[in-house]
């Protein structure tokens, strides 16, 4: 067995395939939020009137300075739906505002705007990216966004790493032409994926960013981070829940949330520095070699063909396309998902996006392209389902 599996509570009788929905906790970060849930529980009116708004700054400055930002101008969220959400509510601040997202954005997320437009009067255009057709180039995916924008266009919210799909979009270039057709627009980046995969994490251009710590840094579920990339967005920060210390403003209003077991934001650091010691390059060596191993492996036991550029997809995540006549609706994709994790002891997830199904793999230190191996089995699933 892989030398990092065992640092992990994952039960090793499992193949575990998909880190990126909700990551997995290294024993010694779990170790360590434990410590802090039982300080917290030998005095509790102690640790939340004094102890806990000391460790919460304490580990706030340490994930600012590793994200490459000051504490001002970051805050602690419970996820990124949650932060997406909160920002864009922030910032839709006048009625009949314009939105505009991509049809690949996560679903959650998507329905929060629809429902932001909707209490303000105001409209959610989707810029349609067709990965239907498969190969989309980074000029395609900008194309997109370009067309959706107006001069009404007041937000834009734009994912790093798609969920669904796995897509790396070109966020950078992407940047470029909204600020050049749209400057008046704010832009939130959705990060979910980008803390641990990407280095840096945060995008050069961005009004706020979201970024899930509890995916590929291995923080405690659940903890994330929204960064403001100026003073002056942080001053039109609102959290989702206005309560104590509302009126010091962000970072310290998102603190005030009332009773919470915040032990998860309190052991992000030590996530971040088990992360660093394997090393970021090492673990996107390794991360990178054994998806691109297995999804060769799948590609030529199915006959199936990459339908994403490998510049155009995620480093750690991928999609593999099975060999199926039909596209498999949602519920049928959510049976066999279970199917797979019932008969084949191994977790993934299969999507349908586009016109097609696709076993979305994700790896991680602790597998191995052996992991993947019983994949191979997954079409004959398809007729029990
Ligand atoms: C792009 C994107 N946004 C938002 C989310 C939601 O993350 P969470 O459940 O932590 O809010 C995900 C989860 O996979 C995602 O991929």
């Amino acid at each position: 067995m892989n030398q990092y599996r065992e640092q992990f509570s994952l039960d090793p009788r499992v193949a575990y395939l998909n880190h990126g929905s909700f990551g997995s906790v290294p024993k010694v970060v779990a170790e360590a939020q434990r410590e802090i849930q039982l300080l917290d529980e030998s005095n509790p009116n102690l640790f939340f009137r004094t102890t806990l708004p000391r460790l919460h700054d304490e580990a706030r400055m340490f994930v600012a300075k590793w994200l490459g930002t000051t504490p001002e101008l970051f805050a602690f969220v419970p996820n990124a739906s949650q932060g997406v959400i909160t920002a864009a509510g922030a910032l839709i601040s006048k009625p009949r505002s314009q939105i505009v997202a991509t049809s690949l954005g996560y679903g959650g997320v998507l329905n929060g705007l629809a429902e932001i437009a909707r209490r303000t009067q105001s409209t959610l255009r989707i810029a349609e990216i067709d990965f239907a057709s498969g190969a989309q180039t980074a000029d395609d995916i900008a194309d997109s966004v370009f067309a959706a924008l107006t001069n009404e266009t007041n937000l834009v919210v734009l994912d790093q790493i798609t969920s669904e799909t796995a897509l790396l979009l070109p966020v950078d270039q992407i940047m470029r032409t909204i600020r050049r057709v749209a400057p008046q627009a704010r832009v939130v980046i959705d990060g979910a994926h980008g803390p641990g995969m990407l280095t840096p994490a945060l995008p050069t251009d961005f009004d706020v960013w979201v970024g899930n710590f509890h995916k590929w840094i291995c923080a405690p579920r659940a903890s994330a981070g929204l960064v403001c990339r100026s003073s002056e967005i942080a001053s039109q920060m609102v959290p989702l829940a206005p309560s104590w210390d509302f009126e010091s403003g962000f970072p310290k209003s998102f603190f005030s949330q009332g009773t919470d077991d915040y032990s998860s934001y309190l052991a992000t650091p030590n996530a971040i520095k088990f992360h660093e010691s394997i090393g970021a390059d090492k673990l996107d060596k390794h991360n990178r070699e054994v998806l691109d191993d297995v999804a060769t492996m799948l590609h030529e036991h199915w006959g199936t063909e990459p339908v994403v550029p490998v510049e155009m997809s995620c480093p750690w995540m991928r999609l593999v396309r099975l060999p199926l006549k039909k596209q498999l609706t949602k519920p049928q994709s959510d049976a066999l998902t279970l199917k797979i994790s019932q008969e084949l002891k191994t977790e993934t997830v299969i999507v349908s996006p586009g016109d097609a199904t696709f076993v979305r793999l994700s790896a991680f230190i602790y597998n191995e392209p052996a992991d993947f191996e019983k994949l191979k089995q997954v079409p004959d699933l398809v007729s029990k389902l």
